[in-house]
């Protein structure tokens, strides 16, 4: 018999527990030969940069202390997050005062317009507030299938699918169709959220110059063969600068290289295009010229949320395997009904369309005529006036909302400095004298500025 311990094990089964636990300190401390001593975890912890476990170290928060204090400390109001009272539109309530408004994209006013907010508030007491859970999991509701079908009919393809945020529509739609073997080339002025997808994806990643089609062609001639599946992305409008590209010159190089071509619709959808079906409409394109379709709901739809439209393989492949479609709920009832009351307020407004061009064509020409610097705006919907400095294009911004115009200015590095510039977004609902106004009242303050 073995002589038994204090612990009622017998002396070599304690050994062996005691060698086992040995072998996991040691598994669950790496690589190592033997598992780290308390003391050396000690010593090792002193070492630790503060900054490396402190969120106020963090160098993107300092960046934005040192921002914010030099705008406190230059009188600037600060622009962000200002509170509005009430619906965004051509005007704003912020705080006790009217604005007139250049900083949302209600691009037709549908965002409170009563019957884009009665089918939410139906669709509410219908289905409730959420449909609480991926749609895989918790299934379909009708408005889903219809706000799809109604996308993919004003394309003209297969099918198309809606997401519960725009810039993850993109993160997870590039991010899981692409790879490591893959290219994606991109404009160079392209949204945050194709970057993030293309990281996402691994796939190497190339930008050619804004708008420059012939650059690309000589990208793709020379790197096309490197890889297996090469994707470009365009944007319709551009959300920093309201133009746009020669689309039927991609869809060209499209063919030309057998490649996949994207075209992200935010800003154009409602805007471009006789009846605002966006830069398809506007050049004549086929649904199926570009792969994929994608935009927002957040703009001219007056909801939230993004959409892919584009063939049948496409859209159910995401819907099965995208991972931001399939482990994320589905659009709330009240969302997605907004969007397609929306969607459908478009069909039938031609006059609002080409109300929204005329206003920002307006603004262009006065602009222009003031010597102001539009940089490559045609003046569909967004006008940036550029300042040079994100220093000035502050100063700009908080000039005209002490003179109750609110219109964002953009700073590095959202774009380069010297490109710093105060956007405006123009609406249908904007009339004739309240663009005059502003304009005038820019250029006063930018001759002022120097
Ligand atoms: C070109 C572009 N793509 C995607 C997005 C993301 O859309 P959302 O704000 O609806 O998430 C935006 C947002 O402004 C955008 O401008």
């Amino acid at each position: 018999m073995t002589a038994k311990t204090p612990t009622g094990l017998a002396g070599d089964a304690k050994q062996r527990l005691i060698q086992q636990a040995l072998e996991r300190r040691r598994h669950s401390a790496g690589a190592g030969e033997q598992g780290a001593t308390l003391e050396q975890v000690q010593q090792a912890a002193l070492k630790v940069p503060e900054a490396h476990y402190r969120f106020d170290q963090h160098p993107g928060y300092q960046q934005l202390r040192v921002i914010q204090q030099s705008g406190l400390r230059l009188g600037l109001s600060n622009p962000f997050f200002r509170l509005h009272q009430g619906t965004a539109g051509a005007q704003t309530q912020i705080g006790e005062r009217e604005y007139l408004n250049f900083a949302s994209y209600n691009y037709l006013g549908y965002s409170g317009h009563p019957r884009v907010a009665e089918a939410s508030k139906a669709a509410i007491d219908r289905y409730g507030t959420s449909v609480s859970a991926s749609r895989p999991v918790s299934g379909d509701r009708p408005l889903h299938r219809a706000l799809e079908r109604e996308l993919a009919s004003l394309y003209e393809v297969d099918d198309a699918v809606v997401m519960v945020s725009g810039h993850a529509t993109n993160v997870t739609t590039i991010g899981y169709l692409f790879g490591p073997r893959d290219l994606v080339v991109h404009d160079e002025l392209i949204h945050n959220s194709v970057l993030q997808g293309i990281q996402l994806s691994g796939a190497r990643r190339l930008s050619f110059a804004h708008n420059d089609w012939q650059a690309l062609d000589r990208l793709l001639g020379e790197q096309r063969q490197h890889f297996e599946r090469v994707l470009v992305v365009v944007e319709g409008i551009y959300s920093m600068d309201g133009d746009y590209p020669e689309l039927p010159r991609f869809v060209e190089l499209k063919h030309k290289h057998k490649v996949f071509l994207m075209v992200d619709e935010a800003h154009s959808l409602g805007v471009m295009g006789a009846t605002g079906k966006g830069i398809r409409e506007h050049f004549r394109l086929a649904g199926n010229d570009v792969d994929i379709w994608m935009g927002t709901l957040s703009k001219t739809l007056a909801s939230c949320g993004g959409y892919i439209a584009g063939s049948t393989a496409l859209i159910e492949h995401l819907k099965f395997l995208a991972p931001g479609f399939l482990y994320s709920v589905g659009m709330p009832p009240a969302v997605t009904a907004a969007a397609l009351a929306a969607l459908q307020l478009l069909a039938d407004d031609a006059a609002g369309v080409a109300k929204v061009q005329a206003r920002g064509e307006l603004f262009l020409r006065l602009a222009r005529e003031a010597g102001l610097d539009t940089a490559t705006s045609t003046g569909l919907a967004v006008i940036p006036v550029i300042t040079g400095s994100s220093f000035k294009a502050g100063r700009l911004s908080s000039a005209l909302f002490e003179r109750g115009i609110n219109a964002q200015p953009i700073l590095y590095p959202a774009v380069p400095e010297h490109s710093a510039r105060v956007r405006f977004f123009v609406s249908c609902e904007h009339t004739e004298e309240q663009i005059r106004h502003t304009v005038a009242v820019v250029a006063e303050e930018m001759a002022r500025l120097g």
